[in-house]
């Protein structure tokens, strides 16, 4: 699904990012440009980006 349209950024590619990684928007602004031009995306994308940091920490908890 795209998250930010104006970039064409979609949530599989925050993920990725996630996890190669990124742990801010000023992260995901860098790498995928994400909430760089309206800024509409931006509380779907920190909220999707706080979701799979949670997700991969449990993960690595279980592990
Ligand atoms: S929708 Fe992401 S900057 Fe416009």
């Amino acid at each position: 699904m795209y998250v930010c349209i104006c970039n064409e950024v979609t949530d599989r590619e925050i993920k990725q990012e996630a996890s190669k990684g990124a742990c801010s928007m000023k992260d995901l602004r860098q790498s995928l440009k994400v909430a760089t031009t309206c800024g509409r995306c931006a509380s779907c994308a920190k909220g999707l980006l706080k979701e799979y940091l949670s997700v991969s920490s449990v993960e690595l908890k279980a592990a």
